[in-house]
């Protein structure tokens, strides 16, 4: 029988310890959200709030919403507002928001339809929609390093990758499909410093390995590392992760 396999676990410590590049690296696309005084905006997987913030202090109100109930507590001490709602179940609100903006968050949804369709609804008509994800080729290195560790060791079972990086053109088709225009969508390589891979590992494959027993686990990270080493550590550069971004803004027809 297979080991069951386990859904990533978020821990907003760690999170905002190892992986604060994830909002340090997104101001261009607040600044494509161009959030106004008095709009009202859904920060569509907020996290832990640190760009609803950012989005709140130029002048808007902003709700967050994220599926997990961690993330959800440390944007409310933040004096964030934010809900616990899953972006494929549809929104619980009858009010329109002129924009959604959302980032690194749509690579964990492969049910992309949905997602796009739940967020429609939630805009007035020629409401925008700004948001950036990984894309084709994101981290190719790490999910291939990740399968080939697991293929080192049948007793890992198979490696279940929950991403989703899909091309511009797919991409675009979703949103044209669900209603809305694209004004600009495109792929943007972002090679990323981070302290080490093995956090990244730690913090976003924890469901691949959630399976796995904690030697395991150790045998997974160090075996892992060391394939990564190769092409993403540098002596004077230090560990860069080769992301690549999806990028768009789209308008509610
Ligand atoms: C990303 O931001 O590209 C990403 C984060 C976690 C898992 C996969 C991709």
């Amino acid at each position: 029988m297979q080991p069951k396999k386990k859904s990533n676990q978020w821990n907003p410590d760690s999170y905002s310890k190892h992986t604060d590049f994830v909002y340090k690296l997104a101001s261009p696309l607040v600044n494509l959200l161009d959030p106004r005084k008095g709009e009202m905006i859904l920060d569509a997987g907020c996290g832990e709030g640190s760009l609803t913030l950012e989005i709140m202090r130029r002048g808007a109100r902003v709700i967050g919403v994220d599926q997990s109930p961690e993330m959800v507590q440390k944007a409310r001490e933040k004096g964030l507002e934010a809900y616990e709602v899953s972006l494929t179940e549809s929104l619980p609100w009858r009010v329109k928001f002129d924009a959604v903006f959302s980032n690194a968050v749509l690579h964990w949804i492969p049910q992309a339809r949905e997602a796009v369709r739940n967020i429609a609804t939630s805009l007035k008509p020629g409401g925008r929609f700004v948001a950036e994800f990984g894309g084709a080729g994101n981290v190719a290195h790490i999910v291939a390093a990740i399968k080939e560790v697991f293929a080192r060791h049948p007793e890992f079972g198979e490696p279940d990758i929950p991403w989703y990086f899909p091309a511009p053109q797919s991409y675009r088709e979703i949103l044209e499909a669900e209603g809305f225009k694209v004004e600009w969508i495109d792929l943007i390589p972002r090679p990323t410093p981070m302290e080490d891979v093995r956090y990244w590992l730690e913090i976003f494959a924890n469901g691949i390995i959630g399976h796995l027993s904690p030697e395991q686990k150790v045998i997974f990270l160090e075996e892992c590392r060391m394939i990564l080493r190769e092409s993403f550590y540098d002596p004077e550069k230090g560990w860069v992760i080769d992301y690549v971004r999806l990028r768009f803004k789209a308008w509610k027809r």
